[in-house]
């Protein structure tokens, strides 16, 4: 049976590539779920990858993931940082949560450093490029085998 996982984007990266490239690098969200479908073919995982620069969005797709997601991948981008309703929303989900950010967190502004999010995750990946949306989906397939 194949498994759909939901890999969710938060504010601003829809521009990935063109948005301070030193720090998130030139490969776009294509190619993110280009790599993240390619882990999906070997581990039986149908990869749902969505962007929204709106808090509501994000949690209106964590509510329908409940009904269609065996897991949640998700970049909260700057929400990560300030959103008890994308916590909240998370909460509400059974499923594995893994939470990814592309740069390294705790090496950049303080404010960057608590993540809301985190306390729901099952795991986070910080500062391996976008690699670490393939990293999660490995993980992924492993918490639900
Ligand atoms: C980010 C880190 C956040 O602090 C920032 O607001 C982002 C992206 C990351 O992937 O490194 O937009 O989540």
């Amino acid at each position: 049976m194949t498994r759909k996982i939901y890999i969710l984007n938060g504010p601003n990266l829809n521009l990935l590539g063109k948005r301070e490239p030193e720090i998130y690098g030139h490969d776009t969200l294509a190619d993110v779920e280009a790599a993240c479908a390619a882990v999906g073919r070997e581990a039986n995982l149908d990869v749902t990858l969505l962007q929204s620069n709106h808090e509501g969005a994000l949690i209106d797709w964590i509510h329908e993931a409940r009904e269609n997601a065996a897991g949640i991948i998700i970049n909260p981008a700057a929400f990560t940082h300030t959103s008890v309703a994308i916590l909240d929303a998370l909460k509400t989900f059974d499923g594995p949560v893994l939470e990814v950010h592309i740069s390294n967190v705790h090496q950049r502004e303080s404010f960057r450093h608590h993540s809301y999010v985190s306390l729901r995750a099952d795991g986070v990946i910080a500062g391996f490029g976008v690699e670490g949306y393939a990293l999660a989906m490995r993980r992924m397939s492993s918490l639900l085998t």
